[in-house]
Parts: C-alpha cells; structure tokens; sequence
C-alpha cells in the first residue's frame, strides 16, 4: 500500500484520537526509519522515547524470535526461566536497596501498582505529585497528573491527589504529614518541557519522606532504562545518590514490546502479599525476553556512555546556534529551549526527514533518541537547524 492509502485506511478504521505526522513507518534500524514511499527518516524521537537500543536491534530481535518459538506466554501461575533472568537482570542493575520487580504493561499502571504499594504500605490515602506532572491515562494516575488538562480528561478524578510545586521544597513540606501516603515524581518532567530540578531538591524529598513515613516513588517511565545516561535517575548522582522506595518503569524497557514494572526496596516488598496485585499479560515470556536482551543490547553496546556523549556533544554544539536559549534534560532526553514557538522548526525539520517532538512548553522541542544514536546522526540535526534558523 502506498502513504495515501494506508492513511485512509487507519483513518476510517481507528478513532482519531492522535496528531500524526504525514508518513507511514515500514521497517527501522538503529536512528532510522524508512517509510511506505521508500523514504528515510533520522528518528529523533524514538517511537516516542520507547526504541532505546535503536530501531530492530539485532540481539533484541534474535531474542524475541527464539522465543516466540519456544513459548509466547504463559501467565505468573507458572515459573518460567526467561522470567527469572530478566528480574534478576533488572534488580542487578537498579540500586543498591531495590530488591524486587513486578511487571506489568504499561507506564500508567506501573504508577498504579506503585501508588496502591503505597498506600497498603502506609495505611494512608493521600499522594503529593507535582506541577507539571504526568504520570499516565488510567484513573489514579490521570488523577495525579496535574499537566495541562489531563486531570479534566480523567473526571471523575480519584480523591486524595494534592499538588506541590516541582523543585520547590517548601511547597512539599507545607503538605507533607503522617496522611501521606507517598510522593510521586518524574525526576524530569519530560512532557512539561523537560523540567529539571536540583540534586538537593532530591536530597529534601528523602529527608521529607523518612520524617513522616512517606514513600518516595520516582516515575521512571521516561528518565529509566539508561535515557540519562545512568541506568536510572534513582541513586544517581542527579538525584544526589537519593534512592527511591519505589521506581516506575515503561517505554524504553521492552524495546517496544509492552512491558511495564515497579521496582520495590525490602520495606515495601515485605508488606505486599499474594494476590495485593496482578495482571493477566505481566511476566509474559515474549516480554520477557525483549526486557532481558534489551538490558543486554544496553550493556553490551555501551549505551549509557554514548548517552552521555550525546548530550555533551549537544551542549557543546547548540551554543553557536542563535535563537537557541538553552539545553534541558541528560542523556538521550533533551529540550532544545528556543526563543520563540518551536512548532515551525519542529515543521521544517519533518519536511527534511528528521523527526523530532514538541512539548507542554512551546519553545522547548523535545529529544527523545535511541541511546544509540551516532554523534554524525546529531550532527546532522545541528546542520540543518543552523541552516533553517534565520541568522
Ligand atoms: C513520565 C511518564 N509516566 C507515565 C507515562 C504513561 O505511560 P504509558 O503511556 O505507557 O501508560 C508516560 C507516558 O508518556 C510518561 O511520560
């Protein structure tokens, strides 16, 4: 089928409940796509920060192929080896105090389960999330995103959700008391424009947190998996080494297979019992096997290094380029800030093949690349913004 067929038909058949870009994916290798007209694309948005080890990874998809001739699935009534792997993988590489995985499908209900451990944890109902935040669809985690409009869409919002103000201590201990259940952040909030704060306001959360028995939860559904360049933002030195009870984990996690997970320490792993939580598809085998060779491709690409290497480079790179105000983010999840709307350059760097995403904050263009993605690749975004960029 060529473009404008298949546009017709996704058109006619699917809601139309997202803004697409005028073009139709055929296959991807590491930062590229090639479209339904033969065309290139560098992708700099990777399938929407969900293609870390690049595009069709070889390892990871070898690993997903052997097992879908062994055994799709088979649901957590059954010990499975891929299963076992990949959790001991994943909670070798979190820090130090995480002990246990859960898994489940998604970013929104990894921050589900993360919420209702909780609460079950603390006996307590109220969360504190953050302006700006975005934590996913579902009707906690809606009920705690408190970006935008997103809240109004999930109307009737679930109670007990309050709002402090992000990398603003005081505002978070003008709320926190012994009826907090937990604190729920992204470390960087990656919708609202890639919204940074300080290692120290990461120091004061934890503070905040062992006064009153609250538990500290970091959605790393965007900051996890190696994206800054540290295989998580919790226990980084970002974080200021902070350790969070709790780590939410999605998108990049699969390689695009659907896989979510919580991360727990033993605090809340020994206060949650058989049946507390489930879902049907978490642990599947197929899952499983993308979670354990994407680790891998990770590891034994030395993915974490070229994150950081990106983001250098980036740095170093947008200072000549004028209208540009400033770099947000680490690693491979970047906020080029502008001057004025980004929507025009984020237009004009589409009409020249190279893809790249918007944000809640309109001057800030969004980057979102595989962890993999070359220097060369990078240099070729620089380019062409210093050519589409009036001087
Ligand atoms: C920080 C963060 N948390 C949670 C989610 C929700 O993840 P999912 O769309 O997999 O439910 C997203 C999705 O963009 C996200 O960016």
């Amino acid at each position: 089928m060529n473009f404008t067929e298949i546009k017709q038909l996704e058109e006619t058949f699917q809601l139309a409940t997202y803004a697409k870009m005028n073009i139709a994916v055929e296959r991807g290798q590491g930062a590229w796509i090639w479209t339904s007209d033969g065309e290139k694309y560098l992708d700099l948005y990777g399938g929407h920060a969900v293609c870390a080890t690049g595009h069709s990874h070889p390892h990871v998809v070898e690993a997903i192929k052997n097992q879908a001739e062994k055994v799709l699935f088979y649901s957590n009534l059954i010990y499975s080896e891929v299963r076992a792997n990949a959790s001991e993988k994943l909670v070798s590489l979190a820090p130090a105090s995480i002990t246990k995985a859960f898994f489940c499908n998604s970013g929104t209900e990894a921050n589900e389960n993360a919420m209702r451990m909780a609460r079950m944890a603390t006996r307590r109902e109220k969360i504190i999330t953050f302006s700006g935040s975005f934590h996913g669809r579902t009707a906690d985690s809606i009920s705690a995103s408190f970006l935008g409009k997103y809240r109004e869409l999930g109307k009737p919002n679930v109670p007990h959700h309050i709002c402090a103000e992000f990398g603003d201590l005081e505002s978070v201990e003008e709320l926190a008391d012994e009826t907090v259940a937990a604190i729920l952040l992204e470390p960087i909030q990656s919708m609202a424009g890639v919204r940074e704060a300080s290692p120290q306001f990461f120091r004061g959360l934890r503070e905040i947190c062992n006064k009153h028995g609250i538990i500290l939860i970091f959605d790393e559904v965007q900051t996890g998996v190696g994206r800054t360049g540290n295989w998580f933002f919790s226990g980084s030195d970002l974080a200021d080494f902070v350790e969070a009870d709790i780590i939410t984990l999605a998108k990049s996690l699969g390689s695009g297979v659907p896989v979510g997970a919580c991360l727990v320490n033993e605090h809340i792993a020994e206060k949650i019992h058989e049946n507390d939580l489930g879902t049907t598809f978490g642990g599947g085998m197929l899952a499983m096997a993308a979670v354990l060779a994407t680790l891998e491709a990770i590891e034994n690409d030395k993915m974490l290094e070229n994150a950081k290497a990106v983001e250098n480079h980036l740095r170093e790179q947008l200072k000549e380029i004028p209208n540009v105000v400033a770099l947000h983010g680490r690693g491979c999840l970047l906020g080029i800030e502008f001057a004025e709307n980004c929507k025009p350059i984020h237009a004009k760097l589409l009409e020249n093949k190279i893809i790249t995403g918007t944000s809640s904050n309109p001057n800030v263009l969004r980057l979102l690349p595989p962890l993999c993605v070359k220097i060369e690749e990078i240099d070729l975004l620089i380019e062409m913004t210093r050519k589409l960029l009036p001087c």
